[in-house]
């Protein structure tokens, strides 16, 4: 299928695999890249990231269970570590060199398990995004979730760096009147790692969440600043004040605000695992106020989900038909542009690894 369409995987990087909590009861099997994986922590605490096929006959590792030294094909009993290589063969003393399967760096970090899917001498743990709100939870109380849904990753990366789809996607939610999010002042540049979206929307009514969640009742100041970490997480930071509280002069005042990551990881070429977490800055003694803005929050996202997978269908249908852009595309220009001088570089490097 055509490039244009459905972005290629870009291999060198960290992606999202995982909460750490999905983590809870050992094991996790999850399909990155096409790849199948099984994401498991040993007896130690230690995650391991492993191919999803045990190395003597092709059974899924899914199938057995995490024993005292790793973990254990559930079909004739091999015993393999978080590093893949096999350490115990029922029945034999000596472990041939080539009883092992694949492995993939992991690390867990602030309640997310990354991975990395390609070569793993080029696996540098400082590149990981670094997310202090889950830190703190009585400064950030937070709820996490993760959707899967039926599109090219990149497209999500899209939705999240094209805000005037707010005012016609999101009218029940957080979108409100279209007109005030076409008129908003948008201010987008590429970064060192991605690119950046930053949009103020004065003096406006609150949209229905904010009325509902937060109790807003005039007009309000607000923001929405999107950083895009090639290649699949985007760091949000978005809030309200009253008018004539100088948001844009101050956006660190106390006031309604929230850190929301979106991890974005695709699982096949058309469908994309999609994390997301939001940290409330606002109310954070009162439990009631965060529930309140994760019931106004996945509503929101599934709206995405429902005009993105219909989307999708109608471009894998006929992808090399061009598309037309609008000047309000110019953010999401910035961050795909930043993506594909990544996914040229990677390709230059190491063209075989290409899709
Ligand atoms: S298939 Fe895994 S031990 Fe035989
Ligand atoms: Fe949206």
């Amino acid at each position: 299928m055509s490039d244009r369409i459905n972005a290629p995987f870009l291999r060198n990087a960290w992606y999202q695999a995982a909460w750490s909590d999905e983590l809870k009861d050992g094991m996790l099997a999850r399909t990155i890249m096409n790849e199948p994986l099984l994401f498991f922590r040993d007896a130690h605490g230690k995650i391991g990231c492993v191919e999803d096929r045990c190395c003597h006959r092709g059974a899924p590792l899914s199938h057995g269970k995490v024993v005292e030294n790793g973990l254990q094909c559930g079909y004739h009993g091999l015993v393999f570590d978080v590093n893949g290589k096999c350490v115990e063969i029922p029945g034999q003393d000596s472990i041939p060199p080539m009883a092992k399967v694949k492995a993939h760096p992991v690390v867990e970090r602030q309640e997310f398990v990354w991975v990395w899917m390609g070569d793993p001498a080029l696996a540098d743990e400082a590149k990981i995004v670094d997310w202090p709100y889950h830190d703190n939870p009585k400064k950030y109380p937070h709820r996490k979730a993760m959707m899967p849904i039926k599109v090219n990753y990149m497209m999500m990366v899209d939705n999240l760096m094209d805000l005037t789809h707010l005012g016609y996607v999101h009218t029940k939610t957080i979108g409100g009147n279209p007109k005030i999010h076409v008129e908003a002042k948008m201010q987008a540049e590429r970064t060192e790692t991605g690119a950046r979206l930053i949009r103020w929307l004065l003096d406006v009514a609150p949209p229905p969440t904010y009325v509902r969640a937060v109790g807003f009742t005039g007009k309000i100041d607000r923001w929405m600043d999107f950083e895009y970490v090639i290649p699949g997480s985007v760091k949000q930071w978005t809030g309200a004040l009253n008018v004539g509280m100088g948001a844009v002069e101050n956006r660190e005042q106390e006031g309604f605000h929230l850190h929301l990551f979106h991890g974005i990881t695709p699982e096949t070429e058309t469908t994309t695992h999609y994390f997301w977490s939001a940290a409330n800055g606002y109310r954070q003694d009162d439990p009631q106020a965060t529930d309140a803005l994760y019931n106004e929050i996945h509503p929101t996202f599934l709206e995405d989900v429902v005009i993105m997978e219909a989307q999708q269908q109608r471009l894998s249908a006929d992808p090399e038909r061009p598309l037309v852009p609008i000047k309000a595309d110019y953010a999401l220009t910035h961050a795909r542009r930043a993506f594909q001088k990544a996914l040229d570089e990677e390709r230059a490097r190491m063209p075989t690894a290409a899709e």
